[in-house]
């Protein structure tokens, strides 16, 4: 694999699939405003760096929820990997196990929450949605703690899918469907189309057996939120605080007054995130709303962050903001897709080299040599 940047792996990514499921992964929400929006953030800001401090040794561990972490990444959930390589959850989970971090499962996985435990070996987090029918969440909530997964996160920025105009072009929904629409497009990809009609569309195990509530004629071509809950609220929470005993975050937070309220219910902290510019559009780029909510609960709960990652110093600089660790959803997500398993590990070792770079160049030997005084000011 000599792909030397994440848009390179990108670009392999958009090569092998068919334009419908690479613009499900890479596309956002309406105008896209808030995707790119998540990138522009981090070109806005500057670094300083601090010279003759010695760097040949450069150390990127550090604590992530209490637990030792090789990098300050997190593998963030995404759904529906096995579309873009089959098996390809599986492929990240032990991409993560090899470097050392923790991944995360999506509710919508197209692994199980068991097959994943017993294929993977490392740290496992559960990302976990509320359906209409939520006791089948509470179900996989305890799923999750018996197959020894020792942190869960609840998505709060989905109570309605958003409105995703890639898809709706091209016709692409979830559970997947060949449609007179997209079956031209899947023949460009004869390779993809091939394995999906041989071997059939990858099913989201953790949702077998949930019964579908009813049809919102809103999401009738984008599928994805058709079946959440939109009722969800801080009475949930307290009910999942009391069934899970491990560490406990809640995923799409950019208010410091919903930072505050996680901590005030028992969270172990939050993870500032606008679902990569997949929901609301318009609203702000995650790294600009990081620093309100980690001086509101920074020192008291863990902060972290998704949402644009694309290099070392996109991390470097999030940290230098106050996150604990970065989360990252595409990045690996074009790196599977480009090459399997071996694809998302050189998406993470692209990001380690970069980061370590970026260290070395910044005069940061330790994870915790990275603070706002290396951000120019102005
Ligand atoms: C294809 C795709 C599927 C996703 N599926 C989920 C999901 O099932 N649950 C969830 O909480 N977030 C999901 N996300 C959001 C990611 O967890 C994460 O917030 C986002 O990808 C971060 O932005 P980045 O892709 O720029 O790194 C998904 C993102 C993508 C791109």
């Amino acid at each position: 694999m000599n792909a030397y940047s994440i848009e390179a792996l990108r670009q392999a990514a958009k090569r092998r699939l068919p334009q419908a499921v690479f613009d499900f992964i890479d596309g956002g929400a309406e105008d896209e405003l808030t995707l790119r929006e998540n990138r522009a953030a981090f070109t806005r800001v500057r670094l300083l760096r601090k010279v003759l401090v010695g760097v040949s040794q450069i150390n990127t561990e550090t604590s992530v929820l209490g637990k030792t972490a090789k990098l300050p990444i997190v593998i963030a959930p995404t759904g529906a990997v096995g579309f873009g390589w089959r098996g390809g959850d599986i492929a990240v989970a032990r991409a993560a196990a090899a470097f050392g971090i923790p991944f995360s499962l999506s509710t919508s996985a197209t692994a199980s929450i068991e097959k994943i435990a017993e294929a993977a070996p490392g740290r496992l987090w559960f990302q976990a949605y509320f359906f209409k029918d939520r006791e089948f969440t509470f179900g996989l909530i305890e799923r999750a703690r018996q197959a020894g997964y020792d942190t869960l996160m609840v998505t709060a920025d989905l109570p309605v899918g958003g409105k995703r105009e890639r898809d709706f072009r091209n016709d692409f929904s979830i559970p997947f469907r060949f449609t007179p629409k997209n079956v031209l497009d899947f023949a460009t990809r004869p390779a993809w189309a091939l394995d999906m009609l041989l071997r059939g569309v990858p099913p989201l195990e953790n949702l077998v057996g949930m019964a579908e509530m009813g049809t919102d004629t809103r999401n009738l071509v984008s599928s994805v939120g058709r079946n959440q809950d939109p009722a969800l609220d801080w009475e949930v929470i307290k009910r999942v605080r009391n069934a899970w005993p491990g560490k406990l975050l809640i995923k799409g937070i950019v208010l410091p007054e919903d930072a505050e309220r996680a901590v005030s219910v028992g969270c172990d902290g939050v993870i500032v995130s606008n679902h990569g510019g997949r929901q609301l559009d318009g609203e702000v780029a995650s790294f600009d709303a990081l620093p309100g909510v980690a001086r509101a609960i920074g020192g008291k709960a863990s902060v972290l962050m998704d949402g644009g990652i694309r290099r070392g110093s996109d991390i470097f600089k999030a940290l230098a903001r106050g996150a604990e660790a970065v989360m990252i959803g595409r990045a690996t997500f074009y790196g599977v897709c480009a090459a399997g398993e071996e694809g998302a590990k050189r998406a993470l070792e692209i990001l380690s080299d970069e980061l370590v770079r970026t260290m070395q160049l910044c005069g940061a030997r330790r994870v915790g040599d990275i603070g706002p005084q290396l951000l120019f000011q102005g």
